[in-house]
């Protein structure tokens, strides 16, 4: 599946100031959060309606309403907590799992530490959240965990995905659709994102 790059201009704006190297925590933080709630319109796009009949000022009327219980997050620690709170501002019911993995500075493969999701995901459409989608190693295992579950789908939001890192992800989950708001160059020798924004669990939290 092909993955859906959002050029809105507004995204792209936003982007280019998140990429900055001037441009500190707060504002950062602030960014990937007004990115990650422009994206989450996109990748709500077909969730499920139903009829509801509402009664205006003026008469009753059949209007749709998102039907049932249907989303949930799925941050994949620590950058994917930066687009938590921009994506539950759109969608506030959703339930939110968490998935713990950092890459090993060495092999640059994921090494997990932590996972709680929903326990009724099977009735669940799951959007999995992570700014950099760099080797796809992190996303891939991610998506692997939470397919053990039996959501009803699952997407992958990401700001910035790596051509490396997007083959990868297709080839191991084919069904998932990404949604990124850049395609960059490639990955570095140390399989960092080129132009990319640098480290963005750093950025986000300050911790460098
Ligand atoms: C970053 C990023 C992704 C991963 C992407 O996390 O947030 O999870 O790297 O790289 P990959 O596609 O090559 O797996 P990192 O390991 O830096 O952990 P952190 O979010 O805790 O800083
Ligand atoms: N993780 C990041 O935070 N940035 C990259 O460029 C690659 C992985």
């Amino acid at each position: 599946m092909n993955p859906i790059i959002m050029d809105h201009p507004l995204i792209q704006h936003k982007l280019s100031i998140l990429r900055d190297k001037r441009t500190g925590t707060k504002q950062f933080r602030e960014l990937v959060n007004e990115i990650a709630m422009l994206m989450c319109y996109e990748a709500t796009r077909d969730l499920p309606l139903e009829d509801v009949v509402i009664e205006t000022p003026m008469e009753k009327a059949v209007c749709k309403k998102i039907a049932g219980r249907n989303l949930a997050f799925v941050p994949i620690l620590r950058a994917g907590l930066g687009m938590v709170d921009g994506v539950l501002s759109l969608v506030p019911t959703a339930k939110v799992g968490h998935i713990g993995m950092y890459r090993d500075p060495e092999t640059h493969e994921p090494v997990d530490y932590y996972c709680k999701l929903p326990d009724d995901l099977p009735m669940r459409d799951v959007i999995v959240l992570d700014p950099m989608l760099a080797t796809g190693g992190s996303a891939i295992d991610a998506v692997d965990k939470i397919k053990k579950f039996g959501p009803r789908s699952v997407k992958f939001l990401c700001i910035i995905a790596a051509p490396e890192g997007l083959d990868a992800f297709t080839k191991a989950h084919p069904d998932v659709e990404v949604i990124c708001a850049a395609q960059d160059r490639q990955l570095n020798d140390h399989c960092y994102i080129l132009p990319g924004l640098g480290d963005a669990g750093d950025r986000i939290f300050g911790t460098k």
